[in-house]
């Protein structure tokens, strides 16, 4: 164990030398600055780790854990710390675990953020203490400019909605319901949704919101079937997918003939093998599917899956490339945080497992590929194939953003 030297206490006669030697050093800054150099970097990771949204937390911890593995965790001569914490996706507990990290733990980075209204709980808190907050899970538009001290590497929901509301009326879908969870994320997918589908002439017949916890989809399907529609757009988060996919063949409207379109959240990687042949033919637009065909995302569904024994999802790769902005971030600001660690994560351009990406200097979102895609049965196992690719997409939710794919 190291034993610290307190230069206030009195030291026994024969330690007088060595002491005023050490806190003469001391004074002269030369130990101190060696110890604060010495001091980890740390990051201050927070997400739902239990509750109905652990599966989020469960594989942006694993992707975290994957890139230091693969990266190292020492930036600019110091050990980088993740303090990971779980919120239980409740929002209280959120904005307390941040305000914790940020006082006592003195971290440089707040990371996380599972869903909409625990981002937005802890904005603040970065705001006021100029601590980049780095957004892996949560989707709402709105979400960046909560705070300047905010950086989002996971996706919006009108980024990835439109790319299937422009599918659906060119492959003969034109009446659609749509049924969203009633909350940020969910209300963007619905407008975006009906904005798109109706501009390429479709007609959104009715919109539908569902709870967000423990939702009973079963009347707001008796109603899509009531309705007569050709297809029902759906947004759920990710997880909820499962129970949907479940009373849709309950309720035999798959039989019936209504297509499933919907974003990549409800036939999420992390689910979509259980689902069964309910799913297959569902179409939907991402961001990211484990089986997105390039050498990077190989590499990386390899590695996880080798080292979770699951298959990685959007969560997880939105943490990896938020590791990724991080650890470069600080690469270049030299360990500093604040402000200085804010410019280096703006503009930043890699490629992803996902895809090509650009950190957007001016809105701090990502602008990244949406594809279309198809759930395909291949080699025994159930994935989401992409089959149509639109170039980089910026969040359309935005003003001022363009993001219409061509
Ligand atoms: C969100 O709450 O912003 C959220 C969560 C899970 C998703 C998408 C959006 O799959």
């Amino acid at each position: 164990m190291t034993k610290t030297f307190d230069c206030r206490r009195i030291p026994a006669r024969r330690h007088v030398l060595a002491a005023a030697m050490l806190c003469a050093l001391g004074a002269a800054g030369v130990p101190q600055a060696r110890a604060q150099s010495a001091e980890p970097i740390r990051i201050g990771l927070i997400l739902p780790m239990t509750g109905p949204f652990a599966s989020t937390g469960r594989q942006i911890d694993a992707a975290v854990k994957l890139y230091l593995a693969q990266h190292g965790d020492t930036v600019a001569g110091r050990k980088v710390q993740v303090l990971l914490k779980d919120d239980a996706s409740v929002a209280d507990t959120t904005r307390r675990l941040a305000q914790e990290l940020v006082v006592n733990d003195k971290v440089t980075v707040l990371a996380g953020f599972g869903l909409t209204p625990l981002a937005l709980s802890t904005a603040p808190i970065a705001t006021q203490s100029k601590t980049p907050m780095v957004v892996m899970a949560a989707a709402t538009s709105s979400i960046t400019q909560a705070s300047p001290y905010i950086v989002r590497t996971s996706m919006t929901l009108p980024q990835v909605t439109i790319g299937v509301a422009e599918w659906a009326p060119k492959n003969g879908i034109t009446r659609a319901v749509s049924l969203v969870s009633d909350y940020g994320p969910g209300i963007d997918a619905e407008k975006a949704f009906k904005d798109r589908f109706e501009l390429n002439g479709g007609k959104v017949v009715e919109t539908l919101r569902v709870p967000l916890r423990n939702p009973d989809f079963a009347p707001f399907l008796q109603r899509v079937r009531d309705a007569g529609a050709q297809g029902l757009f759906v947004f759920v988060p990710s997880g909820a997918g499962a129970a949907l996919m479940k009373q849709f063949a309950e309720r035999g409207l798959d039989k019936a003939g209504v297509r499933l379109i919907a974003t990549g959240d409800v036939t999420d990687d992390d689910i979509l093998n259980d689902m069964g042949d309910v799913a297959l033919g569902a179409v939907t637009s991402f961001h990211y599917s484990a089986a997105h065909k390039s050498a990077a995302n190989q590499k990386f569904v390899e590695a996880f899956q080798a080292a979770n024994k699951f298959r990685p999802n959007f969560m997880a790769v939105g943490g990896y490339d938020g590791m990724r902005v991080i650890m470069e971030g600080l690469k270049s600001s030299k360990g500093a945080g604040g402000d200085a660690l804010m410019s280096a994560m703006k503009g930043q351009t890699f490629e992803s497992p996902r895809g090509p990406v650009l950190i957007d200097a001016q809105t701090r979102d990502i602008v990244q590929d949406v594809y279309i895609r198809r759930v395909e049965r291949q080699g025994g196992q159930l994935w989401n194939v992409e089959f149509e690719t639109i170039k980089g997409v910026k969040d359309p939710g935005k003003a001022g953003a363009g993001g219409a794919p061509k």
